[in-house]
């Protein structure tokens, strides 16, 4: 028999990539999907802990096992930031906003060290078990390329001459973050099905 897991997302690119990752061996179900409309609150302090608490919820609300994701750029010269503020950096003035904050406070700053990181917490059983995927870089003094989102336009990855918005979806997807911590919980989900 199939299992039923939820990924704790209303986002449906995210949805689909997982689903046909893990086609045949579970069902993943979305928010939208078990019918769930609260915006979940992220108020801890870590990735971890704003993805454990998303992933808490359905289970104690909707008694399905889930999984959830958080995720953030960390600017090595902010002290980390905007860490777990990436979305809200700048405050509710969108991605464009968040991006030229982080220009501005790195204007004449040497040291353009950053990383992409995602935690992924899945609740199976009522456990807990976490996944890590990071990726190092450096940041552009501007903005180069049009694809993707958020911080990608001056996020350059070690090993890459171009920006994240100069990648394709595919390309970006095989090395990203997300992917990295989305691989690591696909292969231990994997495990579990056998
Ligand atoms: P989420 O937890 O995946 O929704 O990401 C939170 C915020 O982190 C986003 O709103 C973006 O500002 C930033 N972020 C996360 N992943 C990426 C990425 O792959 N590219 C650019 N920005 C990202």
């Amino acid at each position: 028999m199939i299992r039923q897991l939820v990924f704790a997302t209303n986002n449906l690119n995210k949805t689909k990539e997982v689903r046909s990752l893990l086609a045949g061996q579970y069902e993943v179900l979305n928010l939208q999907d078990i019918g769930c409309t609260t915006d979940i609150p992220e108020t801890a302090d870590s990735f971890a802990g704003n993805a454990g608490l998303k992933s808490r919820f359905v289970v104690d609300n909707y008694q399905l096992d889930c999984f959830a994701d958080d995720s953030g750029l960390e600017v090595e010269a902010l002290n980390n930031e905007p860490g777990i503020y990436s979305a809200r950096y700048a405050g509710e003035r969108g991605d464009a906003a968040n991006l030229d904050l982080v220009l501005q406070k790195m204007e004449g700053q040497q040291n353009r060290a950053a990383r992409f990181r995602t935690v992924v917490s899945l609740i199976q059983n009522g456990e807990e078990f976490l996944f890590e995927g990071l990726i190092q870089g450096t940041l552009r003094e501007s903005r180069t390329g049009e694809n993707g989102f958020g911080y990608d336009p001056i996020f350059q990855p070690d090993g890459y001459e171009v920006t994240f918005a100069e990648m394709d979806m595919e390309q970006k997807n095989k090395i990203s973050h997300r992917a990295i911590a989305m691989h690591k919980l696909i292969a231990f989900l994997k495990e579990q099905a056998v």
